[in-house]
């Protein structure tokens, strides 16, 4: 089965009706204004060319690895989201930065460049369920709460790249900064010399696998704060024993991945390595045999020698790019179902030569511009993960 899944011939999902009515201030977006053109037109990818040659160097598109082949073809750079951020601050000659990823990165993008760049995404509806599990309001009650438990100033924030940039900007406001799943054992050490408890948002998972795997604390050290329960479900004495509060939030995407996927791949394929997101649960993580962000994965499949067999837990589209691009290699997917990230497939062909399009006849659209305030403090704490010690900025 070289090659190929488990599932070689998935169904098409039926994407997520995101964005009618939403809230605009939250990640689920809100619906895309744009007059697009029919998936079926034969002569997309000529329009997107075109419109990208015409473009020229006014235009620098970014794309996420668990982007659309469809799209993923007209990335200048392709990442994970800590390079993406990295790439989106390195092009100053760019005016419109094209994002082909979710809302968070995009913010993340016009945060990071200078005010004359206008950041595009180009479906608003890509958003992300994860960062929608933490809301501004509710963070700043779990601060509250802290504070009422006396523990809020030894306290540093820290948010995972997937939030919100009212979350970012809360955690720069509060000496805390972001971090992404490539960057996280780092970002906790910088916190631990900071202050003596953690507040992690809002993947309780990457936060419980780094505190616990990498930085060698005990499953008892976190807790997790529920923000739809008072003072977050807990009592005032386990929040100032913890060392770790774990937001309650978590990838439903990377939730789909359960250690019996894991049993019953090893089963199926012996001598098998299995790698996993961090955004998986920790029985996951433990079970598998390497962890990493999508361009550690990436970069572990690359180095794999011929004939090795892998089983990959994370988003459906990097998983198949990265089995068709190694057919020496047998790799599988980790689920037995598909498992896409309907938020990312927001972005389709269609959707991009219409943002293209609309960029050529003068009209800027879907623009993603977060207030100067928020910005302000945000950057700060965007400024903080890019300043890290062993983060380096250089990325090729
Ligand atoms: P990476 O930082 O590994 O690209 O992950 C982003 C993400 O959204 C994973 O679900
Ligand atoms: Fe958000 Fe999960 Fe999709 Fe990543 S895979 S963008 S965390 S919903």
């Amino acid at each position: 089965m070289t090659g190929t899944f488990t599932d070689p011939t998935p169904t098409p999902l039926a994407l997520l009706l995101l964005g009618h009515q939403a809230d605009s201030q939250s990640e689920r977006g809100v619906e895309c204004p744009g007059d697009l053109p029919p998936a079926s037109d034969p002569d997309l990818v000529a329009r997107a060319r075109k419109a990208k040659a015409q473009l020229g160097d006014r235009v620098f598109i970014l794309g996420h690895h668990y982007q659309r082949d469809e799209v993923i073809q007209f990335a200048d750079v392709t990442g994970d989201s800590f390079k993406l951020a990295q790439k989106a601050a390195a092009q100053p000659q760019a005016e419109f930065i094209v994002f082909c990823g979710v809302h968070f990165m995009a913010e993340s993008a016009d945060i990071l460049t200078a005010d004359s760049q206008k950041v595009i995404l180009p479906d608003l509806a890509a958003g992300c369920s994860m960062a929608d599990m933490a809301e501004i309001s509710q963070v700043e009650q779990c601060w509250a709460d802290l504070t009422a438990a006396g523990v809020a100033e030894t306290t540093i924030p820290i948010t995972y790249m997937n939030s919100t940039a009212a979350i970012k900007a809360f955690t720069g406001r509060n000496g805390g900064s972001v971090c992404t799943s490539s960057n996280a054992k780092v970002s906790l050490e910088w916190a631990f010399a900071q202050g003596e408890k953690v507040l992690f948002l809002p993947d309780q998972h990457l936060g419980r696998n780094t505190a616990v795997r990498e930085l060698g604390l005990s499953l008892d050290d976190c807790i997790v704060y529920n923000p739809n329960r008072p003072n977050g479900g807990l009592t005032v004495e386990q929040i100032q024993q913890a060392k770790v509060i774990l937001w309650k939030g978590h990838c439903s995407v990377h939730g789909r991945f359960t250690p019996e996927c894991v049993d019953e791949v090893r089963a199926k394929v012996p001598g098998i390595t299995v790698i996993v997101h961090p955004e998986c649960s920790y029985e996951v993580v433990e079970k598998a045999d390497q962890v990493g962000s999508t361009e550690k994965i990436i970069a572990a499949i690359d180095a794999a020698p011929a004939g090795s067999a892998w089983a990959i837990g994370t988003e459906l589209n990097l998983v198949k790019r990265l089995a068709l691009a190694h057919p020496d290699k047998e790799i599988v997917y980790l689920d037995k179902t598909v498992c896409f990230c309907s938020t990312m497939n927001r972005i389709d062909l269609p959707h991009l030569v219409w943002s293209l399009e609309q960029l050529t006849a003068g009209q800027t659209v879907n623009q993603i511009s977060v207030d100067p305030e928020t910005s302000e403090w945000a950057r700060v704490a965007l400024d903080r993960m890019l300043a890290l010690p062993g983060v380096s900025p250089a990325v090729d």
